[in-house]
Order: C-alpha cells, then sequence, then structure tokens
C-alpha cells in the first residue's frame, strides 16, 4: 500500500474498534458482501453519480481539497471526485472486500496512490490525526452507524476549521410502521434512519454551523426500479417488503451539508 497520502493526513495507527456494536456490523458487510455486491453498477446510492457530483460541489472541492469518502463502498464516488476535481481522496469502509474492490478499479487511474487510496475502517473510529480533511463525504451509509453521534464527532474532529461535511441519506417523514423496523431495511438504510430535523441537531450538537438540507427525493423511483431490475436474491426474497416501503411513502431523500467553523 502506498502510504503518501495516509502521512498526508496523518494516519493514525492503533486506532481501537473494540466498543463498536460488533454483531450489527458483522450482518451489514456480509448482507452488501455476498449479495449486494452484485447490483454495485458503480454507486449504490440514490441519484448516483450525479448526485455525488452535487455533493462535490456544495462542499466547494478544489484540486487542493483532502478529501474523505466515509463508507466509501466499492468506490464509485471516491474514484469520480478525484478525477473530475483532481484532488487527494481517502475512502474507508468496514467491508475488506470493497476495499480491495475499490483499490482494484483505483489502480486503473495514474494518480493512485498518491492522490487516490483505500482502507478498511470503522465510521465511529476513524483512524485520523485531528484537523486532517478539507472535506468529508457520506453517501448513503449514515442510517447503517449504530451510534451516529460518535461519527458526527469523528468527522468534525478530522475535519480542518472551515472543512464541510456533506452527507446523503434517507430521513423519516414519519414514526416507519414496526413491521418495517426489520434487518432488510436496516441494511438499506430505511430502519435505521431519523428525521432530517435531528441529524440537523445532532449537528449541532457537535458545533456544525451553516447547515444546509436540499430534497432529492425525485431519484428514489429510479434507484427502487434499479433494485427492483437486479438479480440480487436478497432483494428478491425481500421483495413485498421492498414493495410496501415505496408504496407507504414514509421516507425522503436528501442531502445535508454543513461546516466546522471553529475547533
Ligand atoms: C449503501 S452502501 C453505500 C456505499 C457508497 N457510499 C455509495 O454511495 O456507493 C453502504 C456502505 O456502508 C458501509 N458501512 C456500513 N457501516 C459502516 C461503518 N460503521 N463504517 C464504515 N463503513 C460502513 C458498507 O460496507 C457499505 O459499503
Amino acid at each position: 500500500m502506498v502510504k503518501n497520502l495516509f502521512i498526508l493526513v496523518g494516519y493514525q495507527m492503533g486506532v481501537s474498534m473494540e466498543d463498536s456494536s460488533e454483531s450489527l456490523k458483522k450482518f451489514l458487510t456480509q448482507v452488501y458482501e455476498e449479495t449486494l455486491c452484485g447490483i454495485y453498477s458503480g454507486s449504490l446510492h440514490p441519484g448516483g453519480l450525479n448526485l455525488t457530483r452535487r455533493v462535490g460541489e456544495l462542499a466547494e472541492i478544489t484540486g487542493e481539497s483532502i478529501v474523505l469518502d466515509v463508507a466509501s463502498g466499492m468506490g464509485a464516488s471516491a474514484i469520480s471526485i478525484a478525477k473530475e476535481f483532481g484532488c487527494p481522496v481517502i475512502g474507508i469502509d468496514l467491508s475488506k472486500r470493497f476495499v480491495r474492490e475499490s483499490k482494484f478499479r483505483a489502480s486503473e487511474i495514474l494518480t493512485y496512490g498518491d492522490s487516490l487510496d483505500f482502507l478498511v475502517g470503522d465510521a465511529e473510529f476513524l483512524p485520523f490525526k485531528d484537523s486532517s480533511f478539507n472535506v468529508v463525504l457520506c453517501e448513503c451509509s449514515f442510517n447503517l452507524f449504530p451510534d451516529k453521534r460518535k461519527v458526527l464527532q469523528e468527522i468534525y474532529r478530522i475535519l480542518k476549521v472551515g472543512g464541510k461535511f456533506v452527507l446523503t441519506d434517507f430521513v423519516l417523514k414519519k414514526d416507519l410502521p414496526k413491521h418495517q423496523r426489520n434487518k432488510f431495511n436496516f441494511a438499506f438504510c430505511i430502519a435505521g434512519a431519523e428525521t432530517s430535523e435531528k441529524i440537523v441537531k445532532w449537528m449541532e450538537e457537535v458545533n456544525f454551523t451553516d447547515i444546509y438540507v436540499e430534497d432529492h427525493s425525485d431519484k428514489l423511483l429510479s434507484f427502487g426500479i434499479q433494485l427492483l431490475l437486479s438479480s440480487s436474491d436478497f432483494v428478491s426474497e425481500n421483495l413485498e417488503n421492498l414493495e410496501n416501503l415505496f408504496y407507504e411513502d414514509a421516507f425522503r431523500y436528501v442531502l445535508i451539508a454543513a461546516v466546522k467553523s471553529s475547533k
């Protein structure tokens, strides 16, 4: 592994993951690696790489920005941001398989190693020193984190003053019916969803400012169709559940951007 980029951002060795909710994380990793992997055509979030471009623009990424993609999946967004904005990007994800795949995909890009790299790690225990990044993004993964406030604290800690955080994810419009609080919907970022107001409140509590919410629910239909057309066993086995989700209209898909204005 080329270390230059990790030196640049102050990679911290030996960060412990002991306190994390291991069983939940194991379940998710298994679902993603064994079943959802097959439906990845690049990125696994509503809006695809067009929405990633919007994230990059709102975060005002330039060639000088140092960017972290939290829960980077198969690396599509990190690769796209590195290519489009010409900046260094690190992706971090729980799945060893996804990180391996991301590195392989990135190896086709000439500057790989110096400006684009991936590592296995947990969003709740980010292995970087304070004030390492100008931009942190997190697409369609926030709802998978058992301790969301801890993740927000970690992201705040590793951002430089003036740095931007942008997440996209499902948020609840109303309480989920009980039958929707199941493992399938947890893996699909629904059962772990909160209202956008609650996320904004948590962001304010860790000192983020300039919080901005943008609705992207118009991307949900084509994402749902993409899932339904996929040949994933996990999706086929839960087809009825997936259809109900879309009919019950219980959630929106939003982008939330925020700034670290002070230490
Ligand atoms: C829906 S996918 C989104 C992947 C990518 N951000 C994208 O938009 O294509 C969710 C990703 O979150 C990762 N993940 C789940 N919990 C995590 C955690 N605690 N820390 C890091 N990654 C996590 C999974 O391994 C999976 O790759």
